[in-house]
């Protein structure tokens, strides 16, 4: 169950408006669901949750448990944006904050992230760290030729065949059904695949087999993740304006347009969180910042950045709100001792959780951010698990998907992506590229 509390912004926006802009993401509710505005081939990521084939699950399950027989300890998991974020996120938000620390045996291999960056160091050092363990790869491109996890993928595919005589069933690849370097070249190789469905976008992936499989091979369970969110697809999908989806994305345009607050800043309060910001930022600021418009999305991971953006939130350019995830319950418990000598005055808190005094630090935040002219909108969870995790992922896609429309712009294209890929490619004198290579040389 998740819940959106908007009464941190109710300071800031008259009734009035915030009724005319429930009627605008009402409407473009109806835009989402008849499953006819832009973008609209786009859509199989409104119902992965529901409709996933047992198939698809056990093939995933069936992975893991085949590199456990073989006693695979590190997996690398390599992709970027759509094709990384979802699973870097849910793997984040479960995992113990120590787990790859601990000693004793692991119940999963450690899973680690490559292809997001064209650093030479990372891949030297991932290269240390594979030549001391047992080590397996999944390699995630949805076309096939993004050239980050295609760099990263030649080295650790050449690193996988000179180590391991068993190299092919090592390597899984998750591409496009039929077309695409990585699907030619896993057909000649015989890796096992899986696809990404045609009409999901990267961003919209995680719970298809892109965030699938990295999550199940890292220990977690795939089917209560698919069951939340097949839960918020319930939800959700009723006409309300009750509707969580429909409040968030309601008030998330009237701030941006009636007052000028173009930054939207996600504050989580557990360091597990802090990929959710990231797997967030991509999702909305891909869907929406296109054709001049959109909301620049941030994140901050409090209390630490307190001590760091917090004094830009509370008194600089006035020009953000936030959206604080709000989680009800700690997994787990930390009381404050008492201390004979109290040389840090803190035996007021003796006795008290942890929790307790991050809940204040939280609330006395909101406060003050909302006297300083941050409006603040608040989504609350019980406690972080992967059943809730799944809703999680399925609200703020619902949501994008009405926000969007009630900018008025497509959420399921990324134009821009690509201009930036273009100088890349003609910098590295790509076969093809040769003018744009003389024309970028003349304003260098
Ligand atoms: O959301 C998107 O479409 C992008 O972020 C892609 O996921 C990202 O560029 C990776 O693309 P691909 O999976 O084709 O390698």
């Amino acid at each position: 169950m998740i819940t959106v509390d908007l009464k941190g912004c109710s300071t800031f926006v008259k009734p009035e408006q915030y009724k005319a802009y429930v009627k605008k993401a009402l409407d473009a509710f109806d835009v989402l669901e008849s499953e006819k505005g832009a973008g609209n081939d786009f859509l199989g990521w409104k119902h992965l949750a529901s409709e996933t084939p047992e198939s698809i699950i056990a093939g995933c399950e069936a992975v893991r448990d085949s590199w456990k027989a073989k006693g695979v300890d590190l997996v690398i998991v390599i992709g970027i944006g759509g094709s990384y974020l979802g699973a870097r996120c849910a793997i984040e938000a479960l995992s113990g904050n120590f787990d790859k620390l601990l000693k004793g045996p692991k119940a999963a291999p450690d899973v680690v992230f490559a292809g997001n960056n064209l650093s030479e160091e990372y891949l030297a050092e991932l290269m240390d760290l594979a030549a001391q363990r047992n080590t397996a790869c999944v390699v995630i491109s949805k076309s096939g030729t993004t050239t980050e996890p295609a760099v990263a993928f030649r080295i650790v595919k050449a690193f996988i065949e000179k180590n391991y005589k068993d190299a092919a069933e090592r390597i899984v690849a998750i591409t496009d059904a039929k077309k695409g370097a990585l699907k030619t070249l896993s057909t000649q190789e015989g890796y096992k695949t899986f696809v990404v469905p045609d009409n999901v976008g990267g961003r919209f992936s995680v719970l298809t087999p892109v965030g699938l499989l990295p999550i199940v091979i890292a220990g977690f369970d795939i089917r209560a993740m698919l069951a939340g969110a097949a839960e918020m697809e319930k939800t959700l999908a009723v006409k309300s304006e009750d509707n969580a989806a429909i409040q968030y994305a309601a008030m998330r345009n009237l701030l941006y347009t009636e007052l000028g607050k173009k930054v939207e800043i996600m504050v989580t309060y557990n360091p597990k969180f802090q990929y959710l910001g990231e797997w967030w930022k991509q999702l909305y600021g891909e869907s929406e910042g296109k054709d001049g418009k959109g909301i620049f999305p941030a994140s901050v991971n409090n209390t630490a950045d307190l001590h760091s953006m917090g004094q830009f939130i509370q008194e600089g350019d006035r020009v953000m709100f936030e959206t604080v995830i709000n989680i009800k319950k700690a997994n787990r418990s930390v009381v404050i001792e008492a201390d004979e000598q109290n040389l840090d005055q803190l035996n007021f808190l003796a006795g008290k959780h942890v929790e307790h005094c991050g809940a204040m630090a939280q609330l006395g935040t909101k406060l003050a951010h909302i006297d300083g002219g941050v409006p603040q909108v608040e989504v609350t969870i019980d406690h972080i698990d992967a059943k809730i995790l799944g809703g999680l992922f399925y609200f703020f896609e619902f949501a994008c998907g009405v926000s969007a429309y009630t900018l008025g712009v497509n959420p399921f294209n990324q134009p821009g992506v690509e201009a930036y890929k273009k100088n890349m490619f003609a910098l590295l004198e790509k076969p093809g590229y040769e003018e744009q290579t003389k024309s970028i040389r003349k304003r260098l």
